[in-house]
């Protein structure tokens, strides 16, 4: 048996921040940001939580599906940004929809986790018995930020995203790549508490809000994301001209730019959408899946690949016939 996508669906905070207003709080401008990085406004967190989130999407698949919340049996929640770290963000949305078949836990590969979460689930569904799972990226970037720093502030949003994963006939996810380069994890890091016990000298350097060396991160992406399509295509026995539709993590334009300059490939199958939400790290690539699928730009049969890179440092590609 197969795994195919069978629903898409996304949720963002109400409260939209434009680059204007950021001009207000800091010393940055729209035109620095739209040229830098594409971005123009993102959804920034008021009441919402990123459990909250993660359950408007949950609760979006299962009506788009007409399925009842007792018909799943996993909901795997890919976030670097939960409400706490016990419970899980999944377990939360598990409680909240009534999904009491269901087991739930949450997976970190900061940007990346979207694309890892696909290949671990991937093993639920190594059985002839249906298999029914929710897969969501949900992110609350903006309780991570500085809004005192320039440098990190203008760049990230709040969203969650997710599909709906359901057993098929014929194989629908194709071939992964998953790297991931744990010496260069000090060039993004993000969320120190603090600890009266610090086991890990490195540990002392990280600060609660984000830390980024844009250039070094710049660098690994427009160099890493292009090598992980390129073995992944390769292990699904494709070429880059082959694919449809390139959905990347959507951190900045100039980065997908490059890569698809990089692939030889047209800008146009390169759909984006960090205009209008920034980086959602493990919710982007989820988030623009489900508008281009709304929108009609990606249709049953189209192949896609999907790639994101970001904190760990991380990169990983899955090649999915949709
Ligand atoms: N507004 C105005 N000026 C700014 C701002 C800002 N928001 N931020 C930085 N600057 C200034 C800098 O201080 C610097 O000034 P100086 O020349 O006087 O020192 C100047 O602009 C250039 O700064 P750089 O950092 O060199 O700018 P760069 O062209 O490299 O762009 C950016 C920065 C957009 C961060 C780029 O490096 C980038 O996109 N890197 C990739 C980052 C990324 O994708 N991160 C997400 C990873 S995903 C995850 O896991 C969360």
């Amino acid at each position: 048996m197969g795994v195919q996508i069978t629903q898409t669906a996304h949720a963002v905070p109400q409260k939209i921040m434009t680059n204007q207003e950021l001009s207000q709080l800091m010393d940055t401008s729209d035109e620095w940001i739209r040229s830098r990085t594409g971005i123009q406004q993102r959804h920034i967190a008021t009441d919402e939580t990123t459990a909250s989130l993660c359950i408007q999407v949950a609760q979006q698949l299962l009506q788009q599906a007409k399925l009842p919340a007792t018909a799943l049996d996993f909901i795997v929640v890919c976030t670097m940004s939960p409400d706490c770290f016990t419970p899980a963000t999944a377990a939360v949305v598990q409680g909240a929809i009534g999904a009491t078949n269901a087991f739930a836990y949450d997976i970190n590969a900061a940007c990346s986790g979207f694309v890892y979460g696909l290949s671990v689930v991937q093993h639920y569904f190594q059985t002839d018995q249906p298999v029914r799972g929710l897969l969501i990226g949900g992110e609350l970037l903006s309780r991570l930020l500085n809004w005192q720093d320039r440098t990190t502030a203008v760049l990230f949003g709040d969203a969650a995203a997710g599909v709906l994963l359901e057993n098929s006939n014929t194989a629908h996810l194709l071939a992964s790549d998953l790297a991931t380069y744990g010496e260069r994890g000090g060039q993004l890091t993000a969320g120190y508490r603090g600890g009266a016990r610090q086991m890990v000298n490195c540990i002392n350097q990280i600060k609660p809000y984000f830390q980024m060396d844009g250039r070094a991160i710049y660098t690994f992406a427009t160099r890493g994301v292009p090598a992980s399509i390129q073995r992944a295509l390769q292990l699904a026995n494709l070429t880059s001209r082959q694919v449809d539709h390139f959905i990347l993590h959507q951190a900045n334009t100039r980065i997908i730019a490059q890569v698809a300059k990089r692939l030889q490939q047209p800008l146009s199958k390169f759909p984006q959408n960090m205009a209008a939400y920034g980086n959602t790290s493990a919710a982007s690539i989820p988030l623009l899946l489900d508008e281009c699928v709304k929108s009609g730009r990606i249709k049953r049969g189209d192949i896609l690949v999907l790639s994101g890179f970001g904190g760990g440092l991380t990169v990983g590609t899955q090649i999915i016939i949709y």
